[in-house]
């Protein structure tokens, strides 16, 4: 019988297109491996969570993807016959993984885990540089700059969290913002 990370892993890849698999998605599973190996977190729970915490955004509400990400996480899980009572721990990591949701609502390790992932995925994929602002927020050059500038400072400095994840991401962030000072003068913009 196939275990049930790779059930999923097939599910989101009719879900998901490949340039988000690649640059994204599986980037927050292979941080959120480390980070609960490292952490002694519950790794099955956080492998699901990585590879469905964005299918809001592709199946689900938009506007709500962290809600609706949840629910279409438990219909796919429910069918693929995963437990009620993990159900609801990936749900939980699912709906409290975006920018929105404040720190202190992350009271389970798993939950921090997908957050910090979700976010040092951000850094070290440069899916917010090259990709989302200009393929899915249809912005030009420039402000693709400013809004992808805006989002990694809030990545690096108040979503991750963990000092783990903290250390492992460090040197790409302060690449990428070396970079990104170097374009501040180029622009005279910041
Ligand atoms: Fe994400």
């Amino acid at each position: 019988m196939i275990d049930i990370i790779e059930q999923v892993r097939k599910e989101v890849q009719r879900i998901y297109k490949q340039i988000d698999l690649k640059y994204h998605i599986e980037i927050v599973v292979d941080y959120s491996k480390i980070l609960a190996e490292k952490l002694c977190a519950d790794t099955e729970i956080c492998i699901i969570s990585g590879y469905l915490h964005d299918i809001g955004l592709k199946i689900g509400d938009k506007e709500d993807h962290a809600n609706s990400g949840a629910e279409e996480a438990e219909k796919i899980l429910t069918r693929l016959g995963f437990s009620a009572e993990r159900i609801m721990l990936v749900k939980s990591c699912i709906k409290k993984h975006s920018t929105e949701t404040r720190e202190a609502e992350r009271t389970r390790i798993e939950e921090k885990i997908l957050a910090n992932a979700d976010a040092m995925s951000h850094i070290a994929g440069y899916y917010y540089v090259m990709c989302v602002p200009h393929l899915y927020l249809g912005m030009g050059f420039e402000d693709g700059y400013r809004w992808f500038k805006k989002k990694i400072k809030i990545d690096f400095e108040e979503k991750i969290t963990l000092p783990e994840a903290k250390e492992m991401i460090r040197d790409k962030y302060f690449r990428l913002k070396e970079i990104i000072d170097e374009f501040n003068e180029l622009t005279g913009k910041t």
